[in-house]
């Protein structure tokens, strides 16, 4: 029988926005190269002993509950890359202050690993699938995976997820033209498909405002091809806006660049070698890692989490959009310099 979940009432920031959700990066690495995300031919790795051990990232699991967190989402790089994710899902399935636990993951090691994840607790996953055509595929991805990531989703379809979602960064001239054939897609394999605004994130090296391919085009493209598009309402603190085509198929927007939703987020991110990060354009993180090692319990995690969380006032997507001549947010040598300014250092 499960134990009753803690009933603490979550941490509040500056702008009283609740500490509920965690991404968790469980790896650095990835076996893709997404030109919107690791550009670069050369990356700077953490060092494997900073990397959290499955018993480590369980304790501030605890600690955060504690704190308030409800929604767990285990991200990478490519989170099916780190070895035995699913007695990790086992371990976190124990915790019963988590609603809801989920996974983003770009689907190449998928076919084999949905009906472990499953069995094991994992409530839902979101792939990345950014092209249907196998060239424009492999020139995005830098790898000849399509099919293996079609396998993975279909995989992850007949696994009984609660529910399955397909994540696409949409690039100006690049894919804008797949839209109605990755919603057919998803109509076919069971997937919620989620279009999002290309991002100046950490890594995003060749970001420029000209390659967003913005919401209201987004719309604008879909509404010519299939009629009237209805809003689904209130979103929440969710970062999707979901819409429904006429004919009943729901599809979500995600407006990072042109439309920023940071006076709801209630997310924070945790890299693999447990540094905490309030948001996901923050300059700097604050280091769990040590506290954990030094064998902090979970409530007194917990406390430093809550107090963390008080003073937060970040508002990043939001002020990248007020900034005067927008480009990429970091050149290179400053992505070297340290890792964690990485989108994929810190969940995506
Ligand atoms: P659900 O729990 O299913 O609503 O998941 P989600 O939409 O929060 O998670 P997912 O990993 O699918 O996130 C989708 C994308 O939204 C990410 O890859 C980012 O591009 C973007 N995103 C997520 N969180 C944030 C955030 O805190 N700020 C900004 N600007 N973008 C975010
Ligand atoms: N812009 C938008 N989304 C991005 N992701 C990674 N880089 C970017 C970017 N520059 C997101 C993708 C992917 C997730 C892991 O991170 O949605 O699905
Ligand atoms: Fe890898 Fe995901 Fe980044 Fe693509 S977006 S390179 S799949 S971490």
């Amino acid at each position: 029988m499960k134990a009753e979940a803690p009933a603490n009432r979550p941490a509040l920031d500056q702008l009283e926005r609740p500490l509920n959700s965690l991404r968790i990066s469980v790896i650095d690495r990835c076996d893709l190269r997404c030109s919107y995300c690791m550009p670069e031919e050369h990356y700077t790795w953490l060092p494997q002993e900073d990397v959290l051990s499955f018993a480590e990232i369980g304790t501030l699991v605890d600690a955060f509950v504690l704190a308030g967190v409800r929604k767990v989402r285990l991200t990478g790089g490519e989170p099916l890359l780190r070895r035995g994710l699913p007695e990790l899902v086992a371990r976190l399935r124990q915790q019963p202050g988590i609603e809801d636990l989920a996974m983003t993951t770009n689907a190449t090691h998928l076919a084999e690993l949905a009906g472990p994840l499953r069995q094991a607790g994992l409530n839902r996953v979101t792939v990345s699938l950014d092209s249907l055509r196998p060239e424009r595929f492999k020139s995005l991805v830098r790898r000849d995976a399509l099919n293996q990531v079609v396998e993975g989703i279909r995989a992850a379809g007949a696994a009984g997820f609660a529910s399955l979602k397909i994540n696409t960064v949409v690039m100006r001239g690049f894919n804008d033209d797949e839209l109605e054939a990755l919603i057919e897609f998803g109509r076919q394999v069971g997937g919620e498909v989620r279009f999002i605004e290309y991002m100046d994130v950490g890594g995003a090296t060749l970001w420029s405002l000209d390659k967003v391919c913005s919401k209201a085009q987004i719309l604008a493209r879909l509404a010519e091809h299939w009629g009237p598009i209805t809003p689904c309402g209130p979103q929440g603190r969710a970062p999707a806006e979901r819409f429904l085509l006429a004919d009943g198929t729901s599809f979500g927007v995600i407006a990072s660049v042109t439309e920023p939703f940071c006076r709801a987020c209630d997310r924070s991110r945790l890299t693999a070698d447990g540094q905490w990060y309030l948001c996901l354009y923050a300059q700097e993180g604050m280091d769990l890692r040590h506290l954990v090692r030094a064998g902090q319990t979970a409530e007194e995690l917990a406390a430093f989490i809550r107090q963390g969380w008080s003073r937060r006032i970040d508002r990043g997507a939001e002020e990248r959009a007020n900034a005067p001549h927008r480009g990429a947010l970091y050149q290179v040598e400053a992505l070297r310099q340290d890792p964690h300014r990485e989108m994929h250092t810190r969940g995506g």
